[in-house]
């Protein structure tokens, strides 16, 4: 297994409709627990296949990423976050340091649940991640999506919490389909 698997979802988003919007406290009702539980994985890989947004081959690395959390514990380099609403689920994060640089870390899945979509959940997670990486002396997060139209609220979820464009590599996924680099600074 290759040691990064930078990821990005893959296909227009098709919520037209605005979900009802969760108030701070609603998001309260969401606990996260910096734990893989095996019965999670089944559960995660329905979850990401329905955002609809991501292809079969990166629905295998997602699960190959699971399974060395699960079967190597905290010697694994890939850290999770699970979001859960009354016992079940509804989004996670997967994050790691970056080997041999001083301090980067990459953020390589973060999903939310269709059905709890702009509700506050990724937001949570995200903050969470980031706590996660202060904790461990991280000084900054790299998260990779794709530049293509479809992906502008994944790109506007990454902008409205503080992550800034830092590089773009045109045509890298394919032609036409080029790679956005965001980084955010935690500062110290
Ligand atoms: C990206 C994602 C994790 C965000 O999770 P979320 O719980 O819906 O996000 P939040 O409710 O915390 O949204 C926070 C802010 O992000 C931005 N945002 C999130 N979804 C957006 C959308 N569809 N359109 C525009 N802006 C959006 C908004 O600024 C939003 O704040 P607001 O609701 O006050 O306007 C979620 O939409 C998702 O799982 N998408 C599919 C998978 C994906 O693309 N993952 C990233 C690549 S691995």
């Amino acid at each position: 297994m290759s040691r990064k698997h930078p990821l990005r979802s893959d296909a227009t988003p098709a919520r037209g409709r605005r979900q009802a919007r969760r108030t701070t406290e609603h998001a309260g009702a969401v606990t996260v627990r910096p734990e893989l539980l095996p019965e999670d994985i089944p559960l995660l890989l329905d979850l990401l296949a329905r955002t609809g947004r991501f292809r079969e081959a990166e629905l295998a690395v997602a699960a190959e990423l699971m399974r060395d959390r699960l079967t190597r514990g905290p010697a694994s380099d890939y850290r999770f976050l699970v979001a859960e609403a009354a016992g079940t689920p509804v989004g996670f994060a997967c994050h790691g340091p970056i080997p041999a640089t001083d301090g980067r870390h990459d953020l390589y899945w973060i999903a939310v649940d269709p059905r709890h979509q702009r509700r506050g959940i990724g937001t949570t997670l995200l903050r969470r991640v980031e706590e996660a990486v202060r904790a461990d002396g991280g000084r900054r997060i790299y998260v990779e999506t794709s530049t293509q139209p479809a992906y502008g609220p994944t790109r506007a979820f990454y902008r409205r919490h503080g992550y800034r464009r830092a590089a773009t590599l045109a045509d890298f996924y394919a032609e036409g389909d080029g790679k956005a680099i965001y980084c955010r600074d935690l500062g110290t």
